[in-house]
């Protein structure tokens, strides 16, 4: 018998499963929060950190931590459950039918752009930390 529900028939709550994505190169507070706000969404956070192939596809030029890192500091968080690297942005609903999620978590500035999986799973947009980015950090550090 499936666990969830087993867990269901016995009169367990199902444990309730929350997937996120991103890049989460050059680790910063609005990933934490990021990380820390979606965890209490559930009780597993399962998180597709995309690989580096993507972002060249993505950006022309390769995150500053390279995929094993990223995917090492993210697995390493307190939030954080499971991950795994995400190779296309093609897959979003393959990947959460895969990792049995019952939420897609994405940054507001996705808002709407996700609302396809919602046959899926719920899917929630969370704010963004204001006032701090990757990509703001590598400019000041370039600059200093
Ligand atoms: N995020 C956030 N607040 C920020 C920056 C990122 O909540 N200030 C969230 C994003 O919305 C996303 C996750 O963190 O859900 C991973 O974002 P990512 O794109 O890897 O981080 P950015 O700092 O936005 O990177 P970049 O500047 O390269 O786009």
């Amino acid at each position: 018998m499936h666990l969830k529900q087993e867990q269901q028939e016995r009169g367990h709550r199902p444990a309730k499963r929350v997937i996120t994505f991103g890049t989460f190169d050059v680790l910063h507070v609005g990933h934490l929060r990021l990380l820390e706000r979606a965890s209490q969404l559930g009780d597993a956070l399962i998180v597709g950190v995309s690989s580096d192939a993507l972002n060249y596809a993505k950006k022309s030029r390769y995150p500053v931590y390279n995929q094993n890192d990223r995917l090492s500091l993210i697995r390493s968080m307190r939030y954080v459950t499971d991950v795994f690297v995400e190779e296309s942005l093609e897959l979003k609903r393959d990947y959460i039918v895969q990792h049995a999620a019952d939420v897609l978590v994405m940054g507001d500035d996705w808002a709407g752009k996700f609302d396809f999986c919602n046959d899926l799973c719920e899917v929630v947009y969370l704010g963004r930390t204001p006032s701090i980015s990757t990509t703001e950090i590598i400019e000041v550090i370039r600059r200093a």
